[in-house]
């Protein structure tokens, strides 16, 4: 595992070099979820796969800008699913974007997720890497080499609110849950990119992001595989809790398609309490 950790560290430095020096054009393609591709997500997506193609561990690699799923290594243990420039619109306005890693032994489904990281590529690149012994570990690059900084642990309760998806969409309850963590005082937080906008959480203690069902996307945005599950594990482990518009915990989450989407809910316990009692679901 702790290769697979190594070359995170690697090729992220590789993906901000890209980032700050490229074409921030599209390219001619689309992806599987029906998004024109940019050529800056095609191009670390060929850097990860570079990275890991001779990993011998690596059984499997998916990645929202592929189809299906790349077979690497027959004796391989862990398949790798990411995103691997999340919130690639927001980089022609100079805001922070991401990679995202969900590291799965077996059969790919919430419950066989062992770790996850992410990087954050802001004014400084940041990395959290969270594994099942630990709390997420917080990292940041100096001339390219990662130091630790801490353990990160979610608050109680925030003070951030970071509500996606289009409110033009959203469902009553949802609007009222949203207007009433602002009448309490909650401030927003909102990019645009799923990464900083759950790493800002994570660091300043707590709050909640979410991406709900909406009318126009019941199923919601964003992908269970290289998305949602990852950021579960991350905020499970910070001590927060991550859960769909059902009540269900993110990590029982089973895609039947390695590009399906969840609602998602994260945040510390007390805001993801209100949201339960907002949808009516079991607390
Ligand atoms: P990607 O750039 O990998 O397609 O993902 C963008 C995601 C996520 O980062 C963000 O929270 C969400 O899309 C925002 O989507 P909308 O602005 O379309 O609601
Ligand atoms: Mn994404
Ligand atoms: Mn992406």
């Amino acid at each position: 595992m702790q290769t697979i950790f190594d070359t995170i560290k690697k090729v992220a430095i590789k993906i901000d070099h890209t980032i700050k020096t490229e074409d921030l054009g599209y390219s001619d393609s689309s992806n599987t979820s029906g998004e024109e591709q940019l050529k800056l997500d095609v191009k670390c997506d060929f850097l990860i796969e570079e990275a890991f193609k001779d990993i011998s561990i690596v059984k499997a690699l998916v990645s929202e800008e592929k189809e299906g799923v790349m077979e690497l290594h027959e004796g391989g243990k862990y398949t790798i699913c990411y995103d691997p420039l999340d919130g690639s619109s927001l980089a022609d306005v100079n805001l922070s974007v991401g990679t995202i890693f969900g590291i799965y032994e077996g059969e790919l489904k919430g419950e066989n997720l062992v770790a996850s990281a992410y990087v954050v590529y802001g004014p400084r690149i940041e990395l959290m890497i969270a594994t099942k012994e630990s709390k997420p570990m917080h990292y940041r690059a100096q001339e390219g080499l990662f130091d630790f900084i801490d353990e990160v642990s979610l608050d109680e309760k925030g003070k951030l609110n970071a509500p996606g998806g289009t409110q033009q969409h959203w469902c009553d309850y949802h609007k009222t849950f949203v207007d009433d963590l602002f009448a309490e005082g909650y401030r927003l937080r909102y990019s645009g990119g799923m990464v900083p906008d759950l790493h800002q959480i994570l660091l300043k203690g707590g709050g909640i992001f979410s991406y709900p069902g909406t009318s126009d996307k019941p199923d919601g945005k964003l992908r269970q595989l290289f998305e949602v599950i990852p950021f579960a594990f991350m905020y499970e482990q910070a001590g927060g809790q991550a859960i769909n518009d059902k009540g269900m915990r993110l990590m029982e989450l089973v895609p039947a398609h390695p590009h399906d989407t969840s609602p998602c809910f994260f945040g510390s316990n007390y805001e993801i309490n209100a949201l339960k009692e907002a949808y009516g679901v079991q607390n």
